[in-house]
């Protein structure tokens, strides 16, 4: 049926607050793939976690709305395992390409499942994938790479609930105000608060602590939102820079979901120096996470100096999504980049089977 064509796995949905984003992502993905050489499997999760086979996720595309934002999927409640045709029907393809953010998407599970199934996937590997989810990790390699972030501390929960005031006497000490209060390992912005008095302090920890064990206390930075497209393995490069303009005192949960009136400038025109700059630092990020095929990194630029604010290893993915976007401009078309990063995918996998020493050698 499939004939040559190499059958591509697209994961898509599942429990984060970009459920939506993914099922557009996927659709772009699904809808513009190169069908000369691939052949497009689609696997969506629901909200609530359960994987569905493709014949499931065919019934359960044409039933969602798009475009459609609803409140945030509960986090709550545990994950269904994976049902056994599930996984029958994923080992027949011959490359994955996962469009799941956040959390059992982006976070490395998903790619450790598709480690242990042998199967050549699409972006950042196992650690890579684990260490841009996780927002204090994703720093302290920035940092050693020599990479200006934000100031920031991290508070454990049980630190907060065993002693209150000693952890806001740090804030107070290292961090200063207006500050940010977020959970570690999240995105969307869900758990986010912008603190500018004491007083929102406390109730802003015990919020992000609902999501997280981990939360991370960091000066505000007043500056533009700044992001830039990486491609590739070994040798990655860096697209022109783009602009995100918020409508809102910052890119919160609702400018990003729930409200028009965000501006995405892509391309963002700068003087060249800054663009350079931009581009070295992307790449610099991608490395000190050892990312594979793509991320979005994200700048704060404060005057003419960039400071790093996160990497994304799935970023959205829609055709009109930032990442696409930034390629486009650079010349390189959605389709194109469909098959480049289907083709880093194959070559990451193949690498890592040339490195696998055979038991005669040993
Ligand atoms: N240190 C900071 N200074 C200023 N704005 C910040 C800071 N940290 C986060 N923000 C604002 O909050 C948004 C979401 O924070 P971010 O760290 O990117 O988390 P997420 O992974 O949820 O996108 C940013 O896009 C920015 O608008
Ligand atoms: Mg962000």
């Amino acid at each position: 049926m499939g004939g040559d064509r190499l059958r591509v796995a697209v994961l898509f949905g599942g429990r984060s607050a970009e459920h939506e984003v993914s099922v557009v992502s996927a659709q772009g993905v699904l809808r513009h793939m190169d069908r000369e050489r691939f052949l497009p499997v689609p696997f969506g999760v629901t909200r609530e976690g359960t994987w569905l086979t493709p014949e499931e996720t065919e019934q359960a595309l044409r039933s969602v709305p798009l475009n459609s934002y609803l409140p945030l999927p509960s986090l709550e409640g545990n994950v269904p395992p994976l049902r056994p045709q599930v996984l029958g029907a994923l080992a027949t393809v011959d490359v994955v390409f996962p469009l799941i953010h956040g959390p059992h998407g982006e976070d490395g599970t998903v790619q450790g499942m598709l480690e242990l199934m042998g199967l050549p996937y699409v972006g950042a590997g196992v650690a890579a994938s684990a260490v841009g989810m996780d927002k204090a990790l994703m720093k302290a390699l920035f940092r050693r790479a020599g990479l200006p972030t934000a100031e920031f501390v991290v508070v454990a929960r049980h630190e907060w609930e065993r002693d209150r005031p000693a952890v806001e006497a740090s804030v107070r000490d290292v961090i200063g105000l207006p500050c940010f209060v977020k959970p570690a390992n999240l995105g969307s912005s869900v758990g986010i608060a912008k603190v500018k008095e004491w007083t929102a302090l406390a109730p802003a920890l015990d919020e992000a602590f609902r999501y997280d064990r981990k939360v991370l206390v960091e000066k505000a930075i007043a500056g533009r939102e700044i992001e830039v497209a990486v491609l590739g393995n070994d040798d990655p490069v860096a697209s022109p820079p783009g602009e995100v303009v918020p409508h809102r005192e910052f890119y919160d949960y609702r400018a990003k979901y729930l409200e028009e009136g965000t501006r995405l400038v892509a391309p963002v025109a700068l003087p060249s120096t800054i663009e350079r700059r931009l581009a070295e630092m992307a790449v610099a990020a991608f490395r000190a996470i050892d990312c594979a095929g793509m991320a979005r990194v994200d700048f704060f630029l404060v005057g003419e100096e960039p400071i790093v604010n996160e990497i994304n290893t799935i970023p959205g993915f829609t055709p009109i999504s930032m990442y696409p976007r930034l390629w486009e401009a650079a010349g390189i078309s959605y389709r194109e980049l469909i098959t480049q990063l289907i083709e880093l995918g194959l070559e990451r996998h193949r690498e890592k089977q040339g490195r696998l020493f055979s038991p005669d050698q040993c």
